[in-house]
């Protein structure tokens, strides 16, 4: 691949502005990559987003079918930032054409649209990244290290939740998230997916798992005018109904017997975005809070003179941090991860060697989530089925 990469970003909304700003950085905060990325085609179907594409985030145009995007001589690699219902037939189309992409989880409505778009990326040979830009944090990194070089001993057991307030109103909009056809479940694949990729990049494979789910909103506004992420959205006085769960309860069991809970929900008053990961083991335990997310919460060896967690603060000695702030103590924040990703996409797509997060890793979270929802619908453990492909979070 030469090293001048044309990009084509399939749906502007939140995540497809923040691929954008991703593919920007990388020049500045990886230039070792001698990656010139530029930034040639955008696809929405909303105007003004197509002219903001082109006016301010530096596209050389915009087009209104994502078809025309991937047929795009011009465009080698290929964002997937759309809602979830249209992953698939975007992901199949961008394998058709051999064009290696980046798409965000949870990657289709269910896990057969995950395994769908897996198999078409892994038939046609290509390189590809999901968004789970989780992963990226330094102090997440730097927590694999400390947990792979086993300083926490025997891994004990594990705690993970993802409590948010996105949804918490009632007045809030119906979107496409809140319906089994456009988004597929609501917080398992909204933000679970995220937690059990972290789980299983730290520690491992989700093997089986027994869930409880709750819904507790049932009926939104419907918008009068659409808005980006979940803000600026216009209500009109319609409701409409809201079709999946708010809230996730988990337990889990890991490769190798470790327990495991999970829990999620969207509709929590409180947490803004209380993501946390936790993993204790026989000699030391850890744990990260996204709303803290430059911090390590650590506690090495038993028996020390000041028991418990330190705090350490993300520095040089953190993988990624020197990349982005030259003095410890000083916060990265959430577009710095997207800019990882970006780069480590690239650096896959010039190297041929899948060192982002790949398409395996999204179907096998996505397989858990499944998972889920069918312990909760049949009250029973179930297991949860291996995936095929490269997976890279036990790389
Ligand atoms: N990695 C993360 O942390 C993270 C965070 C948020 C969202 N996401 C994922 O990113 C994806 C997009 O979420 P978002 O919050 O950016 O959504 P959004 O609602 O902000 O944006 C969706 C965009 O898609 C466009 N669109 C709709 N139909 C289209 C079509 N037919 N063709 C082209 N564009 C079309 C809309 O006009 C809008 O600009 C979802 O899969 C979501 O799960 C990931």
């Amino acid at each position: 691949m030469p090293r001048d990469i044309g990009v084509g970003v399939v749906s502007l909304g939140w995540m497809g502005r923040l691929h954008s700003r991703g593919y920007r950085g990388i020049r500045e905060h990886f230039p070792e990559l001698d990656a010139r990325v530029r930034l040639v085609s955008a696809c929405d179907t909303v105007p003004a987003t197509r002219e903001a594409a082109v006016g301010e985030m530096g596209f050389a145009r915009a087009v209104e079918d994502y078809r025309a995007l991937i047929e795009d001589p011009e465009v080698d690699v290929v964002s997937i930032c759309s809602p979830n219902f249209l992953h698939r037939e975007v992901a199949l189309a961008a394998a058709a054409a051999g064009k290696p992409f980046w798409i965000e989880k949870p990657m289709g409505v269910n896990a057969a649209q995950s395994r769908d778009i897996a198999l078409a990326a892994e038939q046609a040979g290509l390189i590809t990244s999901v968004g789970f830009n989780y992963r990226h944090t330094p102090a997440i990194e730097k927590a694999r290290e400390v947990i792979r070089a086993g300083r926490l001993g025997r891994l004990y057991h594990v705690r993970c939740w993802l409590i948010a307030d996105y949804a918490a109103s009632p007045d809030g909009p119906l979107t496409w998230r809140d319906s089994r056809t456009t988004g597929g479940s609501g917080v398992i694949g909204d933000l679970m997916s995220h937690g059990v990729d972290l789980v299983q990049y730290l520690v491992g494979r989700v093997e089986s798992v027994m869930a409880n789910t709750g819904q507790f909103i049932t009926e939104r506004p419907i918008p009068a005018k659409v808005g980006v992420g979940h803000s600026g959205y216009e209500l009109s006085d319609e409701k409409g109904p809201v079709e999946n769960e708010d809230y996730l309860g988990m337990l889990a069991r890991l490769d190798g017997g470790i327990p495991a809970s999970f829990e999620a929900s969207r509709v929590a008053v409180g947490p803004r975005a209380e993501y946390v990961v936790e993993v204790y083991g026989s000699e030391g335990s850890l744990r990260w809070n996204f709303e803290f997310m430059n911090d390590l919460e650590l506690c090495l060896g038993r028996g020390n003179e000041f028991p418990g967690y330190t705090r350490v603060m993300a520095g040089a000695n953190f993988p990624h941090f020197s990349r982005f702030q030259p003095s410890p103590g000083t916060s990265m924040g959430y577009d710095d991860m997207k800019t990882i990703e970006a780069a480590q996409f690239i650096e896959s797509v010039l190297t041929g060697r899948q060192i982002a997060p790949s398409v395996a890793d999204c179907w096998s979270a996505a397989e858990v989530n499944e998972a889920a929802l069918r312990s909760a619908a049949l009250g029973i453990w179930q297991p949860v089925p291996e995936v095929s492909g490269l997976l890279t979070y036990d790389a």
